[in-house]
């Protein structure tokens, strides 16, 4: 297995973070990183906001967790269930307390802005790992992107579509195991 492969079976969603700081100069390397993904007819149409203050991303986390528990209202997913308990404990940040919160918007009118966003955000968390640094996309937080309040005290111009939140930091724990796969994904072969 070269690096490359090694580090994709590495990697892991990190969900518990030490409170050093992540240098500006990094995050702004794993945004290259994070451009260099492919897009569809090469629209490159993200954007990023970067937060790194742990007090405003606890903001944040609260207001995520009230508009999801609005969003969750009437669903009778068994799922939604277990969300609606986890994101109702006041306790609960959905950001993990991690230093960094990136979130990746996508440009207005982008042909398909969540594929070219994932794509940058798998290649930045790919990249973080490498680098001994832990992420995890945190879904909770894409109802962010439909506050009109939040989008204007974040800066971002009408029409931007939060696609994908990432969270960045040192792991807290070294020894993190890979999460399990279930490796009986192939359809068929066609030959
Ligand atoms: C679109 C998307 C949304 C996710 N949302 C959350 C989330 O809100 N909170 C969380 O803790 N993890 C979230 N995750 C992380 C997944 O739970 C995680 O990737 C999955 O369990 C596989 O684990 P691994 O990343 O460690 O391989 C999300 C992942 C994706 C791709």
């Amino acid at each position: 297995m070269n690096e490359i492969f090694r580090n994709i079976y590495a990697r892991r969603s990190v969900r518990n973070y030490l409170h050093d700081e992540v240098p500006d100069e990094v995050i702004l390397d794993l945004i290259k990183a994070g451009i260099r993904a492919p897009s569809a007819i090469n629209e490159q149409p993200w954007r990023f906001v970067i937060v790194k203050n742990r007090d405003i991303i606890a903001e944040y986390s609260s207001r995520a967790k009230e508009l999801s528990l609005e969003q969750f209202q009437g669903s009778d997913h068994p799922e939604v269930q277990g969300l609606i308990r986890m994101v109702s404990n006041p306790k609960f940040n959905i950001f993990y307390d991690a230093p960094v919160l990136v979130m990746i918007f996508s440009r207005p009118d982008a042909l398909v802005p969540e594929i070219d966003c994932a794509l940058a955000a798998e290649n930045m968390m790919l990249s973080a790992w490498s680098l001994g640094i832990g992420s995890c996309w945190i879904g909770l937080a894409v109802p962010l992107g439909g506050d009109e309040y939040f989008l204007k005290e974040v800066g971002v111009p009408e029409g931007y579509k939060l696609v994908a939140p990432l969270i960045f930091g040192y792991p807290a724990k070294a020894d993190h195991k890979p999460t399990p796969r279930d490796e009986d994904v192939v359809l068929r072969w066609v030959k």
